[in-house]
This record gives structure tokens, sequence and C-alpha cells, in this order.
């Protein structure tokens, strides 16, 4: 954790953003997404994201951007405007230290700063290490959506974590 910044992206952290996170898109089941994004529209995702108030981290060693946690919409509908969907992603060799939690608290810092009412986790499962960092930020379990996705050949259950922010 030593020497490690975590500050808020800026569009020329992009690149190692969407590295890191097509990491897992194309190795893993952790992200729903099917194909890796290009970096164009990850800047455009990136710039919706910003414009619309949602926070987005990185975590940087130096120059190298490690790890990122962003929020963003729930789901579309207008009343749901004060929830969020969050996640956090390491680069590879990074996990283990205690970076992913420290950027995710930092946030649900920035999520409560800016006046969201709930955050949601939506983990594509297995995945104990996401499970374990969500609890111990204060996140509960409130259900399952079994088999509710399809990747690579397999069906994968979800789990729905919640954190109240505003409490
Ligand atoms: C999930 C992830 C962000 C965790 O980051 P991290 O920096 O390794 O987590 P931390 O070091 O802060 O550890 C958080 C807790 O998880 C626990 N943990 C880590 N790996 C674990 C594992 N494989 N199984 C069970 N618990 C695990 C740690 O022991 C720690 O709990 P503790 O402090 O009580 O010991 C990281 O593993 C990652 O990038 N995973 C791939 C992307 C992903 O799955 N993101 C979540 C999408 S919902």
């Amino acid at each position: 954790m030593r020497d490690v910044v975590i500050r808020p992206a800026v569009e020329a952290d992009v690149p190692s953003i969407n590295a890191i996170y097509n990491e897992y898109i194309v190795g893993s089941h952790v992200s729903f997404d099917t194909g890796a994004w290009g970096d164009e529209d990850r800047l455009e995702w990136f710039r919706d994201r910003v414009s619309r108030g949602y926070p987005v981290l990185v975590a940087c060693d130096g120059d190298r951007v490690i790890g990122t946690s962003w929020s963003g919409p729930y789901r579309p509908k207008k009343a749901y405007r004060r929830s969020v969907e969050t996640t956090v992603a390491l680069a590879d060799g990074v996990s283990g230290r205690g970076i992913g939690t420290t950027m995710h608290a930092i946030l649900i810092d920035h999520l409560k700063a800016a006046g969201f009412h709930r955050a949601y986790a939506i983990i594509a499962l297995p995945n104990d290490a996401s499970i374990a960092l969500h609890s111990k930020l204060g996140y509960r379990e409130v259900g399952t959506l079994d088999e509710s996705g399809f990747k690579d050949g397999k069906f994968h259950s979800t789990m729905m974590m919640e954190l109240a922010l505003d409490r």
C-alpha cells in the first residue's frame, strides 16, 4: 500500500483502465461483457460517467495505474437515479495487499459526498475475494440470481450486495 496513490481518474488514465478491465472481460467470468472494449469506446464511457457525476477512481504506483474502482447508473429508469452500481478491479499481480479495499472505501466516500443513497455490487459467482472485500466495507448480501449470466459456455449466478450510503 505504501506509495500507492488513489485519485479520481483523468482521460489520460483511460487506456490503462481499459487494459485492466479487458483482462477480466477476456480471461474470466467476473465481467459479463463478452468482448474486449477499444480505448475509444472506453473514453466515451468515461466522459459519460464523469459528466453525469459518477466517480471513477484509479490507484497508481508511480506512473503506473494498477487498479480502478468506478460507479455508474444502477438501472436506466429515472427513479433509480439515487442508486449506483459499483465495481473494483486490480491489475494482474496486485491483489492481496489491501489496495482494492482502500480504493473502494474511497469511492464510497465520494459517493456519500455526492449524495447517492444506495450502492449495489453485482458479483458474478464464484468470486470469494470480491464478496470478502464488499462484506468488509459494509455491503450486505440481498440475494442471488440463479444462472442469470451465460459466458464462455457456462451459466453463472450473480450475487447482489447492497450498501446504504446515507446512514
Ligand atoms: C476483488 C479484488 C478487487 C480484491 O482486491 P484486493 O486488493 O486483493 O483485496 P484486499 O487485499 O483489500 O482484500 C480484501 C479482503 O478479501 C480477502 N480475500 C482476498 N482474496 C481472497 C480470496 N481469493 N478468497 C477469499 N478472500 C479473499 C482478503 O483476505 C481481505 O480480507 P481480510 O482483510 O479480512 O483478510 C481483486 O481480487 C480483483 O481485482 N479481482 C478481480 C476483479 C473482480 O473480481 N472485481 C470485483 C468485481 S464484482
